[in-house]
C-alpha cells in the first residue's frame, strides 16, 4: 500500500516532515528517494528541526553522515547522504548498524546500499509537482513497522 500526497509549497513538506518525526521511533528508517533537487534534504532538514530543536542542517555530501542529539528529545537521528558511496560496503565503516538499531535514520540516496539494505524502511519518493514550489511524495512501506509510519500518516486525527 503506497500513497501519494501533494507538497503544494516547502511549508507542505516540512509539514509533512514534523508528522513523520512526531510518531518516529529509535530504529525506524527512512530512505529518501527521488532526483538531484527534489526536496530530499529540505525534507531532512524539517524532520531534524521538529523533532530535536536543531536548526542548523547541511548536506553531509561529503562526510556522507551527520549525527544530531538533543539529550531531553529521546533517540538520536543519524542524516545520511549515500550519493557518493562507492561501493555499498562502505555504508558499514559509516557505524550505520548500530545507527539502524538505536537511532533514527535519514537516508538520501538509498539505492547506493543495494543488497545491504536493511529490512524495514520506509520509502518516501519526492517527486516534482505542477510549479517549481510543488512536490508530490509517494510513501511505500518496505516492511511491517514502515506500514505502521504511513498509517501514522494517514490517519485523519494523529
Ligand atoms: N515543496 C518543496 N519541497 C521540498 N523542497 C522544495 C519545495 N519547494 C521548493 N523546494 C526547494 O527545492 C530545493 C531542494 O533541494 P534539496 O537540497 O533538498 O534537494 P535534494 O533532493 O536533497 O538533492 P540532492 O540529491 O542533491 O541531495 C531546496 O532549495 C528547497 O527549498
Ligand atoms: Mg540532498
Amino acid at each position: 500500500m503506497s500513497i501519494l500526497l501533494a507538497l503544494d509549497s516547502l511549508s507542505a513538506t516540512e509539514a509533512l516532515a514534523a508528522r513523520l518525526a512526531q510518531a518516529a521511533e529509535a530504529g525506524d528508517i527512512i530512505g529518501l528517494t527521488g532526483e538531484l533537487g527534489a526536496g530530499k534534504t529540505a525534507f531532512a532538514r524539517a524532520f531534524i528541526g521538529a523533532r530535536l530543536g536543531v536548526s542548523e542542517v547541511p548536506s553531509p555530501t561529503f562526510t556522507l553522515v551527520q549525527v544530531y542529539e538533543n539529550e531531553n528529545r529521546g533517540a538520536p537521528v543519524w542524516h545520511f547522504d549515500l550519493y557518493r558511496l562507492e561501493k555499498a560496503e562502505e555504508i558499514f565503516e559509516l557505524g550505520i548498524e548500530d545507527a539502524f538499531d538505536d537511532a533514527i535514520c535519514l537516508i538520501e540516496w538509498p539505492e547506493r546500499m543495494a543488497e545491504h539494505a536493511p529490512e524495514d524502511w520506509l520509502e518516501l519518493h519526492l517527486l516534482p509537482g505542477d510549479t517549481d514550489l510543488s512536490r508530490r511524495a509517494a510513501l511505500t512501506p518496505h516492511g511491517a513497522r514502515a506500514a505502521q509510519l504511513i498509517q501514522h500518516i494517514a490517519a485523519p486525527d494523529g
